[in-house]
Parts: C-alpha cells; structure tokens; sequence
C-alpha cells in the first residue's frame, strides 16, 4: 500500500514535470521569460517622429488599418515602449506596452475591449490603460491619439 502511494507520488512528480517543462517554454518565447509579446513592431517605414509626437502613416502600416489590429513602438527613445491599437472606426487607443508588474509587454484583446499582460500573471487593463485585474497593481499609462488625413499622431506626454 505504502508502495502504491509512492508510485502514486512520482507519476504525479512526472505529471508536474512534463507541465513544468511544457512552462518552460522561455527557450521557445515564453513572454514570462522573455518579457516580449506577439505583437508586432510598427514598420519602419511608417513612423516618423516630429517634436513630442509619434506619426504613423497607416497607408504603410497594414496592420493599423484593420478594426483589431495593434502594433508597437519600442526604440531608443522609448524603450519602455507603448501599444498602438485599433480599436474601432476612427478610434485607436495608445498606452504604454510594458505591464506595470514585471515588464512583461501587454496584448491587445479586441474580443474582450482590453489589453492583457501576456505573462503567465495576465493583469488586465481597460482600454484608457485602467487596471481591471492585478497581480499589478498600477494602470499603464495613456497617450492622446489623434488621426488626421491618414496620419496618426500619437502626443508622448500622458494623455
Ligand atoms: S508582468 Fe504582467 S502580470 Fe506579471
């Protein structure tokens, strides 16, 4: 009996293992590992960037231009980076990209209205950066974003 359970416990540990092993999923770019998203960087071509303002010329940016699509701007001058996302007809939503609990970057969920930690963590953010569900414990912070002739400026101070 004692027998049984040890085996019980071990093929459970191995359970645990094959799980564990199947999280480490960092060497195949686990967001909790690596700290990176799926969502994909602006083309470089479409970004320009005048004074405190970030333009994106959505006719070279296809991905703006799809109700649910989202990008993100990450260089040196914003290494924290911030996510742009298309959330409606004439409507797009900036916030900063990196979750306030870690630094993982956040995904847009078009499905649900929201942005997402793409951590095992998941915080949850409302569309103006708002936080609807930690483990953070902070929003992420809003940038004001305009269109005007095709031209997304995005306003780097907090909007
Ligand atoms: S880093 Fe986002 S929930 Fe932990």
């Amino acid at each position: 009996m004692k027998e049984m359970k040890r085996r019980e416990f071990l093929k459970a540990g191995a359970a645990t293992v094959v799980v564990a092993s199947t999280c480490l999923c960092g060497l195949n770019g686990c967001a909790t590992f690596t700290k990176v998203g799926d969502t994909v960087a602006v083309r470089p071509e479409a970004l320009t960037r005048k004074d405190d303002e970030y333009l994106i010329d959505l006719s070279k940016e296809p991905v703006l231009n799809q109700v649910g699509g989202a990008v993100k701007i990450k260089n040196e001058a914003i290494p924290q980076g911030i996510m742009v996302a298309h959330t409606g007809e004439n409507a797009y939503q900036v916030v900063s990209l990196a979750c306030t609990h870690r630094g993982v970057e956040v995904e847009y969920d078009h499905k649900n209205c929201r942005f997402v930690c793409s951590s095992l963590g998941s915080s949850k953010f409302s569309l103006d950066g708002g936080l609807l569900r930690g483990p953070a414990k902070k929003p992420l912070k809003p940038f004001q974003a305009t269109i005007q002739n095709g031209i997304l400026s995005i306003k780097m101070t907090s909007g």
